[in-house]
């Protein structure tokens, strides 16, 4: 859709103007504003108008579809039709301790899919799928498009870092809205998420939309607009498309940080592993194998008998990694004890994961290095009974003048409270949204 010579131009001034009056932009105004802006001939200054016009005013089901399409046009769009396996993937919209991608991938080639999962690094609390996984020694991130379709026909999964090619104009986009207070646009965001996923050539979807403290999104009928926007899109581009929305008010298993969590995931695929990570690992299997009609196919079993870890080890041999070394550890650790006996009634998503970004796990700006080793451990979860001077987590890194830093950002997220006093825990999922 992009404008041919010769096609209608607009002016960007009245394309603004149209929003900011809470009209509707017609698809030829969208495909001109998108590839316009994407060439430079859009300025900053009027994209930033515009997307604070989308943010007040929003968009229609119609003018949401088309954006996408259009950045979905602004690059090159995979194809994995040809492939023998039904091609599925999961996006999470991300969380603390969420690490779900690493054995799920392996898991659903198991059982007979084929998974392209084309990731991203992380930037400030969350975690980045590709950080975690560079935690094995050898294993490399970027892939060429052969390499990718090669892995895929001979392991089932590959999770690699997105082409530069794939929706360059979100690339351009989402960096405008970062600096102009329009990130939380849902359009916008929407529109940014899935003109990735469905670039990435996968004939079904299912997101994992996070809601509570430590998600993008923290109230529920935010994260339901969401999920129910990008089902939307994705059905409207012809993409199968499930959203589960999830639990994100404490850390998603045990561990916030790259090679801890690696460790965790592994445990996973062991037939061991934290039980709410298993479960939703288990719940987002069987959702994606549903959506590629393979729902015979019992995940459970391929977790039990080995072979969802065969299908990691292959994948991350695969890649260079070496899937016997030593996960990298931080050189120093600190650990925090109970205060009292009782519940521990709050493990809050947000502060575990400010203090595992603080002790070196996670980034500020996209240049920095991570620490492979740092991060967090807890020793019990939400809901277990504790005594005092039990520990209750090891706060691990390189940098051991971060853990004051790291600490303080604990304060007031943990909370042992006397037995019978403390609050019923959220469900893991709360709810599911369809076409
Ligand atoms: N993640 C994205 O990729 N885009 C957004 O707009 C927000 C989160």
């Amino acid at each position: 859709m992009t404008a041919a010579p010769g096609a209608q131009q607009f002016a960007a001034v009245d394309v603004i103007r149209t929003k900011r009056d809470r009209g509707e932009l017609s698809d030829a105004q969208i495909d001109w504003v998108v590839d316009a802006y994407t060439r430079g001939a859009v300025a900053e200054e009027q994209m930033s108008a515009l997307a604070m016009a989308v943010l007040l005013n929003g968009m229609t089901r119609r003018e949401t579809s088309r954006w996408t399409a259009a950045m979905i046009d602004s690059g090159s769009r995979l194809d994995f039709t040809d492939l023998p396996r039904p091609s599925v993937d999961k996006h999470s919209t991300g969380g603390v301790g969420d690490k779900t991608t690493l054995p799920l991938a392996p898991l659903v080639a198991a059982c007979g899919a084929a998974v392209p999962q084309l990731s991203g690094r992380g930037l400030g609390h969350t975690g980045g799928t590709l950080d975690k996984l560079e935690a094995v020694p050898g294993w490399r991130a970027a892939l060429t498009l052969e390499e990718i379709r090669r892995q895929l026909l001979d392991v089932g999964a590959v999770i690699c870092a997105a082409t530069g090619d794939l929706a360059p104009a979100d690339r351009k986009l989402y960096a405008l809205r970062d600096v102009t207070a329009t990130v939380e646009a849902v359009p916008l965001i929407a529109s940014s998420i899935m003109s990735k996923k469905i670039a990435e050539g996968t004939s079904a979807l299912v997101l994992d939309v996070k809601t509570g403290s430590g998600a993008f999104m923290t109230e529920l009928a935010q994260s339901q607009e969401l999920a129910r926007a990008m089902v939307d899109l994705g059905t409207d581009a012809g993409v199968r498309t499930v959203a589960l929305i999830t639990d994100m008010s404490t850390p998603l298993g045990c561990t916030a940080g790259n090679a801890l969590e690696v460790r965790e995931s592994v445990e996973v695929l062991a037939g061991g592993g934290p039980a709410d990570l298993v479960e939703l690992t288990l719940v987002l299997a069987r959702e994606m194998l549903a959506a590629v009609g393979l729902d015979a196919v019992d995940p459970a079993d391929a977790l039990a008998d080995g072979r969802a870890m065969d299908a990691w080890r292959a994948m991350i041999a695969a890649q260079g990694g070496d899937p016997d070394a030593a996960l990298p550890t931080a050189r120093d650790t600190h650990v925090v004890l109970a205060p009292a006996d009782g519940v521990l009634a709050e493990v809050d998503a947000m502060a575990v994961g400010v203090a595992a970004w603080r002790l070196g796990a996670g980034r500020s700006r996209r240049e920095e290095a991570v620490q492979a080793g740092a991060g967090v451990e807890l020793h019990a979860v939400r809901g277990d009974a504790v005594r005092a001077g039990q520990p209750l987590l090891t706060l691990h890194t390189d940098t051991p003048d971060r853990f004051a830093w790291a600490l303080q950002a604990l304060e007031g997220g943990i909370a042992v409270v006397p037995a019978g006093q403390a609050p019923t825990p959220p469900p893991l999922v709360h709810g599911r949204v369809t076409a």
